[in-house]
């Protein structure tokens, strides 16, 4: 054996090695807890900040509703919101003149009184200051979710935001901190968790029919790539185009709320388990260049830029109770729309899509017959659908469930009753979208996801739909 082996530094070497591969061997290694990457530290909660879990705020007799941003979504807020007696739209802003003007043919329409018209860029802030104002209603893009949410807040009043209430962890910590200093609500309108199905689901997860839920999936998959390309005077386009440039620019779980939404409630994220950390790994990007060079030309240049969008990403979440959750993120292929919406329970599964269908023990290997399958979903339908059910199916907005959105939004901002998605079901399901990112750059690394309850997310142990009854 080579003498210069025995030199006092390959000892040291050998002694190091020695005590790593020791220390961590068998039986210890196991045991371990296992260690996500620690990115963001959770900030402490300031002195006599509490949390807003099942916050209760005064009763509002008409809810007074500012809306900004009246894009394609924001012209059908006005609409369904028209209907709901309890509520009044005072404010539309949006930068758009033409716009402003379209929701104010919409009030009239319905019979109702027109609102004040506002088209500066930073309008919003005016309107969150004026003190006849019970409601800031967002719809624009993307970027102005959370620094319209936290000045809303500031201001006294109550927000609800179109997806995602925030980009960034940092933005979902301001949007927490911001709820529990103020006492003001602040509920991302996450409409997928108010359809039929969803809901029958939720409902007999609740009722133990799937026995533990082991493993659920949910997903965004939807062609947008019209819509993503649409320019300014396009019928169908997103102003500034702002779609693309957030594919442009990242990769990741880019819009995980759909999917995550009703599945994290029928798991119940923060009320008794919670979401612990993710692994996300995306696909290359081709669909967004090859449907460029189709519609522009191969020397265009959408065609040439660098889209950092993988086509498909899929991100695996695990809970602190050992549940896992898939959530896949797809807006550029020719695929069928699909939220999956799957649970895996012990003792039954339910799907949305591609094949809506629940298997129940002792005959799990097979679907119930569509009659089984209608008189099941007919007597666990959800006791808010059976009350507003028809309704929301006339008024319409996504099949309906955009109206059970924004009835109980209204409904329990009237009879001050805690509202179905709180600030925390906002921080959790937005975060997955710079986590999914940090994670996709790390080659699928496990990133840590924070506990914007900070300890409290054991006090409730499941989503409660309240009702002034
Ligand atoms: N929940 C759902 O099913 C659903 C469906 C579609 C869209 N959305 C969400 O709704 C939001 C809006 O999407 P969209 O499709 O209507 O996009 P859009 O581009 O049509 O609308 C955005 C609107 O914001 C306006 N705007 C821009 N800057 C503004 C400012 N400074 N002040 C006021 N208004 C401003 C634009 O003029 C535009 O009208 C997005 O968050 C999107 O993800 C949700």
């Amino acid at each position: 054996m080579n003498k210069k082996f025995f030199s006092p530094g390959f000892v040291a070497l050998m002694l190091v090695l020695l005590l790593v591969t020791g220390c961590n061997s068998g039986k210890q290694k196991t045991d371990e807890p296992f260690r996500a990457a620690e990115v963001f530290p959770t900030p402490e909660r300031p002195a006599g900040q509490t949390h807003v879990l099942e916050l209760r705020a005064e009763p509002i007799d008409t809810v007074r509703v500012a809306i900004i941003g009246l894009g394609m979504r924001g012209q059908g807020a006005v609409r369904r919101l028209s209907y709901i007696d309890e509520a009044k739209i005072v404010a539309l802003v949006d930068v758009v003149p033409e716009s402003v003007e379209r929701g104010q043919q919409t009030l009239e329409l319905m019979g109702r009184p027109a609102a004040d018209s506002y088209t500066g860029e930073e309008d919003w802030k005016a309107v969150c200051e004026r003190d006849d104002i019970d409601l800031i209603y967002i719809c624009t893009h993307w970027d102005l979710h959370a620094p319209i949410a936290v000045y809303a807040m500031e201001k006294g009043k109550h927000v609800a935001t179109e997806i995602p209430a925030a980009l960034t962890i940092e933005e979902a910590w301001q949007l927490v901190n911001t709820a529990e200093r103020t006492r003001r609500h602040m509920m991302m309108l996450e409409n997928c968790n108010y359809d039929f199905f969803e809901m029958a689901t939720l409902n007999m997860a609740q009722q133990g029919l799937f026995g533990e839920i082991v493993h659920a999936e949910g997903a965004y998959i939807h062609d947008l790539r019209a819509f993503l390309f649409a320019e300014k005077g396009e019928p169908l386009h997103y102003w500034d185009m702002w779609r693309l440039k957030h594919n442009e620019k990242k990769d990741g779980a880019l819009y995980p709320m759909h999917g995550l939404g009703p599945l994290a409630h029928a798991l119940n994220i923060h009320r008794g388990d919670r979401m612990e950390y993710l692994v996300s790994v995306s696909s290359g990007q081709f669909g967004l260049t090859e449907y460029a060079k189709e519609k522009f030309g191969e020397d265009a240049d959408y065609a040439q830029r660098d889209y950092k969008k993988g086509d498909m990403n899929t991100t695996i979440i695990k809970t602190a109770k050992g549940k896992t959750i898939k959530i896949q993120h797809d807006v550029t292929s020719p695929r069928p729309y699909s939220r999956i919406h799957m649970l895996s329970g012990t003792k039954g599964f339910a799907q949305k899509w591609p094949r809506t269908g629940i298997a129940l023990e002792p005959n799990g290997h097979y679907y119930l017959s569509d009659t089984a399958l209608d008189s099941l979903l007919k007597v666990y339908e959800h006791p808010i659908v059976k009350e507003v059910g028809e309704k929301a199916r006339q008024v319409g907005g996504h099949g309906g469930m955009d109206f059970i959105m924004d009835y109980r939004l209204i409904y329990c901002l009237h009879h001050g009753l805690p509202l179905d998605q709180d600030v925390y079901d906002a921080a959790e399901w937005s975060a997955v979208i710079e986590l999914s990112q940090i994670s996709v750059a790390n080659q699928g690394m496990p990133v840590q996801i924070p506990d914007f309850t900070r300890g409290a997310w054991n006090e409730l142990n499941t989503v409660t739909y309240y009702t002034s009854d």
